[in-house]
């Protein structure tokens, strides 16, 4: 039994702004303002509303599996991955604090945008599953807004490749989790059929933008982090 992602339109982010339009040029204290606005949206359960429908809401009925062992077992994977969104919110976020390129900034502030469906789809999910976001979501944030912010000091092309990275490493983290979700659960695996899609994109898109490949050692660490990621947020 094949299963196709009911909405296969890729989020287009980051996309190919134009060096030549005029970026509307903020304060540093807008900025902080709008980091710190982002942060509370992104924190605060409830308060992102995505931009397109969640993939979920075209499966007939409720899904949820009736063993409550299993139901258990998704609700924290889903959890994860909204902690992973999260992240991707504050990677986003601390990146465009310190690109250099006006369009490259404003492209990590689109793809921030196009990532919060990711965020809001893994929420519902989570809800319906009875489940309750990681407790550990503000130390993620903080966490991953430096690492973005020092990658963006790094230069556009480190930032870029680092997205390249980060999104390859999320499709293969979203293959393993479509792996344990059983067929009959359509709303979890629409929803992160959907999200590999548009992961993969992101991937292409910042390497086509210039993106450089990271040497193995930062790789290395990304997957270290990702799996302590992984690991206490299943739980916590
Ligand atoms: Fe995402
Ligand atoms: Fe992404």
């Amino acid at each position: 039994m094949t299963h196709q992602a009911p909405d296969t339109q890729p989020a287009a982010v980051l996309p190919a702004a134009s060096a030549t339009t005029r970026p509307r040029r903020l304060s540093p204290l807008d900025q902080l303002l709008a980091s710190a606005d982002n942060a509370l949206r992104t924190l605060t359960p409830g308060s992102t509303r995505g931009q397109r429908a969640n993939p979920a809401a075209t499966t007939l009925g409720d899904s949820t599996p009736a063993d409550s062992h299993q139901a258990r077992h998704i609700a924290g994977l889903m959890r994860v991955n909204h902690t992973g969104e999260v992240c991707a919110q504050a990677l986003y976020q601390g990146q465009a604090t310190t690109a250099g390129l006006p369009h490259v900034r404003r492209a990590m502030e689109e793809a921030a945008r196009e990532e919060e469906d990711h965020l809001a789809w893994c929420e519902e999910r989570i809800c319906e599953l009875g489940g309750t976001p990681s407790r550990l979501n503000p130390l993620f944030y903080a966490m991953s807004f430096s690492i973005g912010a020092l990658a963006g000091l790094a230069g556009d092309r480190w930032s870029l490749g680092f997205v390249t990275e980060t999104e390859n490493q999320v499709v293969r983290h979203l293959d393993s989790h479509l792996n344990q979700v059983p067929l009959e659960d359509e709303r979890t695996r629409a929803i992160l059929e959907q999200m590999r899609i548009d992961e993969q994109q992101h991937a292409t898109t910042a390497r086509e933008a210039g993106g450089a490949p990271l040497p193995a050692p930062a790789r290395r660490l990304m997957g270290w982090v990702s799996k302590v990621m992984t690991f206490t947020t299943y739980r916590v």
